[in-house]
């Protein structure tokens, strides 16, 4: 598989587009981004000192209701690779790595679709290692200082393509959740309430119960704050 190197790009995810009409899987990280893309429209802080990776994967055969896999896998690799470093990893769902209740990773993901299957997907992954987050609000954390010694990008960025060519399951994915069973705030359009997380479908939705109602929801619709 073809792996590129950049020192700097706008954004992985849109750069590593020019390989969709090769056919062929390809991964493209950069070791900063001046127009990094996050999900819901927003722009994700690029600077130098994280790994900023996109990975290219076509499909044989994948069903559009099985798109989530690609999701859980992503999220998985991130997981797998902070252990390798001594972290303790979590997954907000969807797919948001945690240390501590801050953002370690975030990950963005564009599928290509077509009568009802899944050709091929973008996964962009953007894991803080050693960059300075603290103009962020204190919402998010680097691998070095959740591990408490330097850790370095580009030994994050070999484990992360090596963790992601492994397999992974539901079952993995579900290992790294630990909000089940908890109260957390749901965002609907308008309305904002608290119902306690039951579940995560393998189709990617998450099951709450709000007053004795259970609600099925997708991440498309809502926002979740555990
Ligand atoms: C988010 O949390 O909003 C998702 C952020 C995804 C960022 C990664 S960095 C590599 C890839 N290239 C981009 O422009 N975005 C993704």
């Amino acid at each position: 598989m073809k792996i590129e190197l950049l020192d700097e790009v706008d954004s992985t995810n849109v750069y590593i587009k020019k390989y969709i009409a090769a056919g062929e899987n390809a991964i493209v990280c950069a070791g900063r981004q001046t127009g990094g893309k996050g999900t819901k429209g927003r722009s994700f802080f690029s600077a130098e000192g994280g790994v900023y990776l996109s990975a290219l994967t076509f499909y044989e055969t994948l069903p559009a209701e099985r798109a989530f896999e690609i999701m859980t896998h992503a999220a998985v690799s991130v997981c797998r690779t902070a252990q390798k470093f001594g972290v303790s990893p979590e997954i907000k769902w969807p797919n948001d790595v945690l240390v501590d209740g801050k953002k370690l990773c975030g990950i963005l993901i564009e599928n290509g679709i077509s009568a009802g299957a899944v050709k091929y997907s973008i996964v962009g992954i953007g894991l803080n290692v050693s960059n300075d987050v603290s103009a962020l609000g204190g919402i998010a954390v680097n691998l070095s200082s959740a591990a408490g010694k330097p850790c370095l990008v580009g030994d994050v960025r070999d484990e992360l393509i090596r963790s992601y060519g492994k397999r992974s399951d539901f079952p993995e994915y579900l290992s790294f959740v630990r909000f089940l069973g908890h109260e957390v705030t749901v965002t609907e359009g308008e309305r904002v309430y608290r119902a306690t997380a039951r579940n995560i479908l393998s189709d990617g939705r998450l099951e709450v119960e709000e007053s004795g109602v259970t609600r099925r929801l997708s991440s498309a619709e809502i926002s979740l704050r555990l």
